[in-house]
């Protein structure tokens, strides 16, 4: 196979990184799309032998946090270790497979922070000046007059605002608007509908932002000012940038950055691709090399109807649908970057046709039909197999849409070969076959060589099935230990193997009438 799907955009080292959550809410579906996507990318350049680095984690300062932590009898640290160790265990019941988790508050996080705003300052980037306004706790920021709602009231969360009045740091945001577009324009950010959100953001004309508090002080301390400390949002952006090393390994740092990829919800858009590449250009680092920006689950269907969407917990749907099941529709079902109805109904629908009637019944065909017809061994494949050719052009297509960051396209042609798979057998129906036969032989093996590619190319989304069908088809190890493009290429079934028939992995869901 030619190089296919190894461009420049991920020649080693691949770095990704997912917004690092507020540790007052607690982890819903919305969080776990952009976590589960981060986690299939990173697992997809973990399977093209890149070396890949995969960091998520949350943001523990600011008011919110403070007061929250008051209102629970509990310090700030106290209220951060516990809230935020959901997270962690919600990651881990998705099978997310991140190399760091990196919370605000650690010491390392204290140094890069103030390291590398001392950095912006010493090149001529802050200054001071009193700043007053209404600012809103739930969004931890000011808003001008125009955008309050009726009685002064927050345009997002509906509660008043409050007058605050404060000596702050700026930063020079409107010093770098050429250099912001040059960034842009480079095509950094991606899709390119939020590519142009972020240029026109600069159109509008960009004013100077300030990044301290003095009103609080659960927070990252300004270093050349004591009693102020970074407002929340600077702190949390450099985490990208403590993960790498910045602060403390400087060869890490040179190693990741900027080799790094953010994923994030277009709610923050602005924070990321306008005033986290300023803040790196203003310290005299490089911005980031891309960032990927998704849109909104919105909940449609009925059944799910009475419910919010930040009310709806991952382990509310893995009890039915299985973890990979739930990973698969969200990587499947939505499609990466503009908003998506996610519904109950979809899931169930998605589920069973590619699920259970695609790859779940190839999987039965297989096993049963080399139980019954080659003696449990599964047979080598064929070279001259019709899906050889089939293979190659979904491998091709597979890998340009993970490169793209585009998932469910990414999966859309995988299951291509899995249809065909499914189209082949019932074309030449090996279970008529005679037992044994040269012909029989053929057929089967060129249907378990797809079961095995598509183990491949399918494990970064479903995690433990691919691992079970591998080892029913008698390989040893595991689907994600292979290197592509060189696994995904014809004939590397060995043959020979025993091939066992379990369970059904996928067992179809009954769709549900009335609910
Ligand atoms: O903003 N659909 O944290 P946050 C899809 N701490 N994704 C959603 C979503 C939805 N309905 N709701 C939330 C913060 N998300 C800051 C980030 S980063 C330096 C600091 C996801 O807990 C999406 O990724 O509010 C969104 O950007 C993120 O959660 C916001 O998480
Ligand atoms: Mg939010």
């Amino acid at each position: 196979m030619t190089d296919v799907g190894r461009t420049l955009d991920h020649v080693s080292p691949f770095y990704i990184t997912t917004p690092i959550y507020y540790v007052n809410d607690a982890p819903h579906i919305g969080h776990a799309y952009t976590t589960v996507t981060a986690d299939a990318i990173a697992r997809w350049h973990r399977l093209l032998g890149d070396e890949t680095m995969f960091l998520t984690g949350t943001d523990e300062h600011g008011l919110k946090v403070q007061r929250a932590a008051e209102e629970n009898g509990r310090t700030p640290a106290e209220h951060a270790q516990l809230t935020s160790q959901r997270f962690r265990d919600t990651w881990d019941s998705l099978d997310v497979a991140y190399d760091q988790y990196i919370r605000t508050t650690e010491p390392r996080h204290h140094v890069a922070t103030q390291e590398l705003l001392t950095k912006v300052k010493d090149n001529g980037y802050i200054y001071k000046d009193t700043y007053a306004g209404f600012y809103c706790v739930g969004c931890e920021a000011y808003y001008v007059e125009d955008d309050l709602g009726p009685d002064n009231t927050c345009p997002v969360h509906e509660k008043p605002v409050e007058w605050l009045e404060e000596d702050n740091y700026f930063f020079k945001l409107s010093a770098l608007a050429d250099e912001l577009t040059a960034w842009l324009e480079s095509g950094a950010v991606r899709p390119d509908g939020k590519r142009n959100e972020a240029l026109g953001i600069i159109k509008q004309g960009l004013d100077d932002v300030s990044i301290s508090r003095t009103s609080i002080d659960w927070g990252v301390p300004v270093p050349w000012d004591e009693g102020h400390v970074f407002y929340v949002w600077y702190d949390a952006l450099i985490n990208y940038a403590t993960a790498a090393g910045f602060g403390s390994d400087t060869e890490s740092f040179e190693k990741w950055w900027p080799h790094v990829h953010h994923v994030i919800g277009k709610d923050i858009l602005r924070f990321h691709c306008v005033y986290w590449p300023a803040m790196l250009i203003a310290a005299g680092l490089q911005p980031p090399k891309q960032i990927n920006v998704h849109g909104y689950l919105l909940l449609g269907g009925k059944k799910l109807s009475k419910t919010g969407l930040t009310q709806i917990a991952p382990a509310d749907l893995t009890g039915t649908f299985g973890v990979d099941g739930f990973r698969y529709h969200l990587l499947r079902d939505v499609s990466f970057g503009p908003d998506s109805d996610f519904s109950h109904e979809g899931m169930v629908v998605r589920y069973n046709t590619d699920l259970a009637n695609n790859l779940g019944n190839l999987l039965n065909r297989v096993a049963t039909v080399v139980g019954k017809k080659c003696g449990g061994i599964g047979p080598t494949p064929n070279p001259e197999s019709p899906l050889a050719a089939v293979v190659a052009d979904a491998y091709a297509k597979t890998a340009d849409f993970w490169d793209k960051m585009q998932p469910s396209f990414a999966l859309d042609a995988t299951w291509d070969i899995i249809k065909a798979a499914n189209v082949y057998l019932e074309q030449n129906e090996p279970w008529k076959m005679e037992a044994g036969s040269p012909e029989v032989m053929n057929v089967m093996g060129d249907a378990i060589e797809v079961l095995r590619i598509a183990a491949i190319l399918s494990s970064p989304a479903l995690t433990s099935s691919t691992d079970e069908i591998w080892r029913r088809i008698g390989l040893e190890g595991s689907p994600a230990d292979q290197v592509l493009p060189g696994a995904a290429q014809w004939g590397g079934y060995p043959g020979g193997l025993e091939v066992e028939k379990g369970a059904p992995l996928f067992p179809r869901l009954k769709v549900e009438e009335n609910s």
